[in-house]
């Protein structure tokens, strides 16, 4: 059997299995989803959202792409953020990037990518807002390292910048914004501890949107 067809009875499997601990978890799944966090993560096949975090269906709103960019002007990104602040009112946005990501490798290539260009655009420019660091750092695989960090941290400012997230802190003291990377090698989630308040304090002196139109 190939891969492909394998999937099928894999699916069953799993539906067996769930079934096993809990006889109504399909007709609870189907209902509604009421998740208390929203992922915002890596393409990458390596880095599954549901199951680095142990959680269940249901129990996280998930949006993925190349690198875990933020973009303002990406309404797929934005339509995602708005719909679980406003609608699903998550209580935490966590923006996960991952070490090794090929994402970011790429942007730290100096050649023409193509179609990729605008997209890897974003992480140069977090390369260029903390070059003084980045070119402090002698060791390439560090330096690489460090980019996925300061990226994951530029991505996480970027879902603050929203309004929705503005408004909705303001009325309710959520959501709030976390940054995590991921370690392949391990298998472990490291925390940035970005101060979530500070980072919000700060940048509403340029990007405050709290205010009516
Ligand atoms: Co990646």
């Amino acid at each position: 059997m190939t891969r492909y067809n394998r999937i099928f009875d894999n699916n069953k499997q799993w539906v067996a299995s769930m079934k096993e601990k809990d006889a109504d978890f399909f007709e609870k799944l189907a209902k509604d989803q009421t998740p208390d966090f929203l992922y915002i993560g890596c393409s990458d096949s390596r880095v599954p959202a549901n199951e680095i975090m142990g959680l269940e269906p249901g129990d996280v709103f998930v949006h993925r792409n190349v690198a875990n960019v933020v973009a303002s002007i990406d309404l797929n990104v934005m339509s995602v953020i708005n719909y679980a602040v406003a609608h699903l009112k998550v209580k935490h946005i966590i923006v996960c990037g991952h070490y090794n990501c090929g994402g970011v490798r790429a942007a730290m290539l100096p050649r023409d990518m193509g179609i990729l260009n605008p997209w890897l655009r974003n992480i140069r420019d977090v390369y260029r807002l903390h070059q003084e660091e980045l070119d402090g750092i002698t060791d390439e695989h560090a330096r690489y390292n460090r980019l996925v960090e300061l990226n994951v941290q530029e991505q996480a400012v970027n879902v603050i910048k929203t309004a929705v997230v503005q408004k909705s802190y303001l009325n309710n003291q959520y959501p709030t914004v976390h940054g995590w990377v991921f370690d392949l090698k391990t298998g472990l989630l490291k925390d940035l501890n970005l101060d979530f308040a500070e980072i919000l304090k700060n940048i509403q002196k340029i990007y405050d949107l709290t205010g009516d139109a």
